[in-house]
């Protein structure tokens, strides 16, 4: 067996399963171990957007069935890698990317964020790293590992905004990263990497050579009302700071979020010639050419900003609501940009108890049948501290009817508290 596969850790979900499944007796709170059947469930723990995927992209899909008698190119058709590179211009407003090197369609980002690190990390390079931000997506780590690199985390908390702070890895370090993962807008926190964040990166990519993975899969979902106060993009900071080769840099996207198709699996990476040339070749290898009629599907996506439109009206609907409810109870607010609340319960834990947001998970959970995350299960230990501890994610993907009821269900718990 590969022994990189040891370090894997069970993915937060499976953790929050086994928190909500532990029997009341060696429970750290005294609820009962099943949830309250009185009340409906209400899911805001997993980030999968539930707003209905719209009917164009299902003909599109549905229309291009006859695509199936032929094996795809891991590179996908022209007309898919152009549509993108169009969407990116006008998105970003940058020069059109060069559809035949600078772009590649991937089967949603987690796959592309996965394999990505097993193209770039030299694993016979002793002592590689990895940046990650921390709390994380988890591929970011389990990639990591599995390139026989070290994640190297760095807490983001609310005393610096939720931002990396790249100053405190020192050159001995930098020296052995191979790889940064940065995310924007993040998840969590919903924060946004603003130009000065950029350019340090940058400058600190040329003087040690990593490369940057920037996984922007929460970009569409933004609360801007003026498009041109979006969230900033990679390469658009790239071409900002005269950077129009987008050396060492690749850019995630996705449709999953974007236009409600988690189940399309369908994105893109973009970026660097140089480093796609290589993707592709791994790709390859690897068997991961995107489906004819989902190549179709995606095109339509990209093609439309309505639907994004009413989409963001959606989510910023149910933030306006929720965030000013929850506010009274929880350190909470609204978030730079993505379908995230990031808030802290650390004013109900008592002193010395790290893990309240464990207790305030399992509490909710079996007494108001909300489901959220324990902060906690998205970070790692680092600097002596587990970063997303006594915070709560709330993902408010169900629909708005639901988001303030749940939104009352956690107000009327923290009541009690
Ligand atoms: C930060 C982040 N990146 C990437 C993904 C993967 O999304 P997809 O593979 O659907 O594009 C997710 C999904 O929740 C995510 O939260």
């Amino acid at each position: 067996m590969n022994p990189h596969l040891a370090r894997l850790q069970p993915y937060p979900f499976e953790k929050l399963r086994r928190l909500i499944a532990e029997p009341a007796a060696v429970s750290t709170d005294s609820s009962a171990s099943t949830p309250a059947q009185e009340l409906r469930e209400i899911r805001l723990s997993i980030g999968e957007p539930q707003h209905a995927t719209p009917p164009f992209i299902q003909q599109a899909l549905a229309a291009n069935l006859h695509g199936l008698s032929a094996y795809p190119s891991t590179q996908g058709s022209d007309a898919l890698r152009q549509t993108i590179a169009a969407w990116i211009a006008r998105r970003y407003g940058i020069p059109v990317p060069d559809a035949a090197t600078q772009v590649l369609p991937v089967n949603g980002s987690r796959e592309a964020l996965f394999a990505f690190a097993q193209t770039v990390i030299d694993g016979s390079r002793p002592g590689a790293l990895v940046v990650c931000p921390n709390p994380f997506y988890q591929i970011y780590e389990g990639a990591a590992y599995l390139a026989g690199a070290q994640p190297l985390f760095l807490n983001t908390l609310p005393a610096n905004d939720f931002s990396m702070d790249f100053a405190s890895i020192v050159a001995e370090d930098w020296r052995r990263v191979q790889l940064v993962y940065v995310c924007s807008p993040g998840n969590p926190s919903g924060k946004v990497l603003g130009l000065d964040t950029w350019r340090t990166l940058f400058e600190l990519s040329d003087k040690y050579g990593f490369v940057i993975a920037s996984d922007e899969c929460y970009s569409e979902i933004h609360f801007a009302e003026n498009e041109a106060d979006a969230p900033l993009g990679g390469l658009q900071a790239a071409r900002q700071l005269g950077r129009d080769d987008y050396r060492n840099l690749v850019m995630f996207s996705s449709l999953s979020k974007r236009s409600n198709v988690p189940g399309l699996r369908s994105g893109f990476v973009a970026g660097d010639a140089a480093i796609i040339k290589q993707f592709l070749l791994y790709r390859t290898y690897h068997g991961s050419a995107m489906s004819p009629a989902v190549q179709a599907a995606s095109i339509a996506a990209w093609n439309d900003e309505e639907h994004v439109r009413e989409n963001r009206r959606l989510y910023r609907e149910k933030f306006d609501h929720v965030t000013p409810l929850l506010a009274q109870y929880l350190d909470v607010a609204r978030p730079d940009a993505g379908f995230y609340l990031w808030a802290s319960v650390a004013r109900y834990a008592a002193p010395g108890d790290t893990f309240f947001d464990m207790k305030f998970t399992r509490a909710l959970q079996h007494q108001y049948n909300v489901s959220i995350l324990p902060g906690s299960f998205l970070a790692r230990e680092a600097a002596g501290i587990n970063p997303g501890a006594n915070f709560i994610r709330i993902a408010l993907v169900a629909d708005i009817a639901e988001c303030i009821e749940a939104a009352q269900r956690i107000a009327n718990y923290c009541k009690t508290l």
